[in-house]
């Protein structure tokens, strides 16, 4: 089969790679469409390495068409026994950036009727990340006001659905008017433009209007951390996903001792199967019916042939994207 590889520079070959093999508990998966994620922009040129046993190639997500189910694989998240033909949309540890891909059953699931394989593969990362630290790392309850960083990212986008699907309240960071009204729609419930705007301020107007920051979903980090940590709610819970405006911050620890305060990092791909199996199952718990009803949806951005892969990671390193961009392979 062919797959996307990289060489040291970080340039892209569509070349030919040994199929998959699965194994008796593993699902093989004809690939039809992937999706980009920040993190392939980095595994691209060597700073985030696959996991062991995971295929060298990007693709932390992918959809497509079962074609082999091994005589010891457990069923999918709703019970039901994987069998070839299903579509299915797959949470991976990499290698979805190839012609097919072996998966694990517990972290496939079913490909809602009304959309695309694009739209398909747009969804397991980001909202098994949304899920992982909204849900199960800060605890969501309706009524919260959460915070989420850069919400017109991919993860963003899910994070925001998701929050407003169990009643939270949203603040959300962009940067551009055009972002700006887009999470809007998706029910953001005030945005600051990072650019121009005071995400403190909007933090100490929450708190004012008596509903103060519980819970934020954080890919940005950097010095502007603790003084935003300091406006939270008391046992206030901050998950830190990625340090996209920096690896350094003064925290204040009185504050956070005080305040009861939790700085919670988190990250999908390092979890254990048995906690990527919960987190799927959540998801198929809680998001699937909302996208089957429609009131959630996958948001991309743009589709482009595997062949021009390049061209769409350039779009996630130019900060364009509201939402996914997603990669086709085979036609639906
Ligand atoms: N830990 C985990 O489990 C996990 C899982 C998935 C993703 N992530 C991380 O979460 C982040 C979002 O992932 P994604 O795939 O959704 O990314 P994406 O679609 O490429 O979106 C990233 C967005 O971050 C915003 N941003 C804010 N501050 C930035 C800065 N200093 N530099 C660059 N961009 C900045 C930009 O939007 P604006 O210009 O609108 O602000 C940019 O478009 C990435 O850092 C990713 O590595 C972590």
């Amino acid at each position: 089969m062919h797959a996307m590889l990289a060489d040291d520079a970080g340039n892209l070959s569509w070349s030919a790679v040994p199929d998959p093999q699965p194994r008796r508990d593993e699902v093989l998966v004809t690939v039809h469409a992937a999706a980009v994620n920040r993190a392939d922009l980095l595994q691209r040129v060597g700073k985030y390495p696959p996991p062991p046993g995971a295929p060298a190639w990007m693709g932390l997500e992918a959809a497509g068409i079962v074609a082999g189910v091994g005589p010891d694989a457990a069923p999918g998240p709703g019970g039901r026994p994987w069998q070839v033909g299903d579509r299915v949309c797959a949470l991976l540890p990499g290698g979805g950036y190839a012609e097919a891909v072996a998966a694990r059953p517990e972290l496939l699931l079913p490909v809602p009727a009304a959309l695309s394989m694009a739209e398909a593969a747009s969804l397991p990362e980001v909202f098994a990340t949304a899920y992982l630290d909204l849900v199960l790392e800060a605890g969501l309850q309706a009524g919260d006001t959460v915070l989420i960083q850069a919400g017109a990212s991919g993860v963003g986008v899910a994070a925001i659905q998701l929050a407003k699907l169990l009643g939270a309240h949203v603040l959300t960071t962009v940067s551009g008017p055009a972002k700006a009204a887009a999470v809007r729609r998706l029910g953001a419930d005030e945005v600051v433009d990072r650019r121009s705007g005071d995400l403190g301020a909007a933090m100490d107007a929450c708190a004012a209007a008596g509903r103060p920051v519980a819970i934020a979903l954080d890919c940005v980090g950097g010095t502007d951390l603790g003084p935003h940590l300091a406006r939270m709610a008391d046992g206030g819970r901050w998950v830190l996903i990625a340090t996209l405006g920096g690896e350094t911050a003064e925290i204040p620890l009185r504050v956070v001792l005080k305040r009861g305060l939790r700085l919670i990092g988190s990250t999908l791909r390092s979890r254990p199967l048995a906690m990527k199996a919960c987190v799927i199952a959540g998801v198929h718990q809680t998001v699937w019916p909302a996208l089957a009803a429609g009131t959630v949806r996958p948001v991309v951005h743009a589709v482009l042939p595997m062949a021009e892969a390049a061209a769409a990671h350039a779009i996630l390193e130019r900060g364009e994207n509201i939402g996914k961009v997603a990669l086709t392979v085979l036609p639906d």
